[in-house]
């Protein structure tokens, strides 16, 4: 049911991890599996993604799809990393199986939500993206929430 490059990412999941002080830091969850992914980017003054790391508890194609989304975004600009949607992501995998295509969203939502978090704190506009809806963030960093 699964491509050989999903199991890989899932068993050996790259840029596992997290980023202390980073540009950005995203928390999404699905509301009806409930699995959580979090997404940290640590990126340069040229808006270039420099480094990137995540954490999923959730299922084996989320936590897949998020390690290949690290890959995908790595050393990619802002803009370019709002192009990688969860369609490329499950395409670099070889494909999910259809009703594992929701966790795949998860990681597209992780990096948007990390993204919206950089464009926070540096009071930034990223070209067409929007305040995430499924941002659970972090109480104590989080005063607006
Ligand atoms: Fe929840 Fe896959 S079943 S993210």
């Amino acid at each position: 049911m699964y491509s050989e490059k999903v199991m890989d990412h899932f068993q050996n999941p790259r840029n596992v991890g997290e980023i202390e002080n980073a540009s950005g830091m995203g928390t999404v969850g699905n509301a009806k599996c409930g699995d959580i992914m979090r997404m940290y980017l640590d990126i340069d003054e040229n808006q270039v993604i420099r480094e990137v790391k995540f954490k999923t508890f959730g299922c084996g194609a989320a936590v897949a799809t998020s390690s290949m989304a690290t890959e995908l975004v790595k050393g990619k600009t802002v803009q370019e990393a709002m192009q990688i949607t969860n369609q490329a992501v499950a395409e670099a995998l070889d494909g999910l199986p259809p009703v594992k295509m929701h966790c795949s969203l998860l990681a597209e939502e992780a990096i948007h939500a990390a993204l919206w978090d950089y464009a926070q704190k540096n009071h930034l506009t990223i070209e067409g993206l929007s305040k995430p809806k499924t941002d659970i963030g972090e109480e104590e960093e989080d005063e607006e929430y």
